[in-house]
């Protein structure tokens, strides 16, 4: 499938900047996937040694361990040299919204301790405003998430709890409820970003403003390697 082969280009071109001894963030999702892989293989190789990976999902942790690529912990390395992740939206001054896996606390963690984030996507996540493509997940403790539905009603959003597979609702790695916001065109995303982060009872959102260095974009004509500097 072409959407499939523009995320594989994109992952593989990103594992380019990672190099022996370096601790490297791994994120979660169909893109980013590709460059786990892409990391087993360069270390079976032994193109690269020493290489340890901080997982920023518990389904990122058993691929990694499946792969054989040796892990560590935050707590152990506080500091990521570089982390490889996907997105659900990237507007032009690399903003990003994240958290269609589900897996946005542990991967805005794992962003703010790396030196160098590096995104990888198809181009069909490439958006002038964020918002327009992907809602905004929400992640809220489950204590108080009506409360948590009509505040985030009344900044605008159209709020729909995430549903998992078995028909209950979604759980993150921490046990927190997921809240699906569609916004529409968000034209502040900074201001959302602070009424969010402090608001009780919101853990965490896929708004990632500011933390991204690099974004590696699969098209039809090949990869895009888009610097912030650019912007
Ligand atoms: C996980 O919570 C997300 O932030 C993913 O990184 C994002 O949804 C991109 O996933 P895909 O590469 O599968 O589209």
């Amino acid at each position: 499938m072409e959407i499939e082969r523009l995320k594989r280009a994109a992952g593989e071109r990103a594992v380019e900047f990672v190099e022996s001894g370096m601790i490297v963030g791994l994120g979660h999702g169909s893109t980013a996937i590709h460059a786990l892989r892409r990391i087993a293989q360069r270390l079976e190789d032994q193109e690269l040694r020493n290489v340890l990976g901080i997982p920023t999902s518990t389904r990122v942790e058993a691929d990694a361990r499946s792969l054989g690529i040796p892990l560590t912990t935050l707590n152990e390395h506080p500091v990521i040299d570089v982390t490889i992740d996907g997105a659900d939206e990237v507007d032009g001054a690399l903003n990003l919204i994240k958290g269609g896996g589900g897996a946005l606390l542990r991967e805005k963690i794992v962003a703010q301790a790396t030196r160098r984030q590096i995104i990888v996507v198809d181009e069909t996540k490439l958006s002038p405003t964020l918002g327009i493509r992907w809602p905004l997940p929400v992640e809220v403790a489950s204590f108080g998430r009506v409360s948590q539905e009509r505040f985030l009603e009344s900044l605008g959003a159209c709020v729909t709890l995430r549903m998992g597979a078995d028909g209950s609702a979604f759980r993150t790695d921490q046990g927190n409820e997921i809240l699906d916001c569609d916004f529409g065109a968000i034209s502040n995303a900074e201001q959302l970003a602070a009424r969010l982060d402090g608001r009780a009872g919101i853990i965490d959102h896929g708004l990632f403003l500011g933390l991204v260095s690099d974004v590696i974009v699969g098209t039809a004509e090949g990869t895009r390697h888009l610097e912030r500097h650019d912007v």
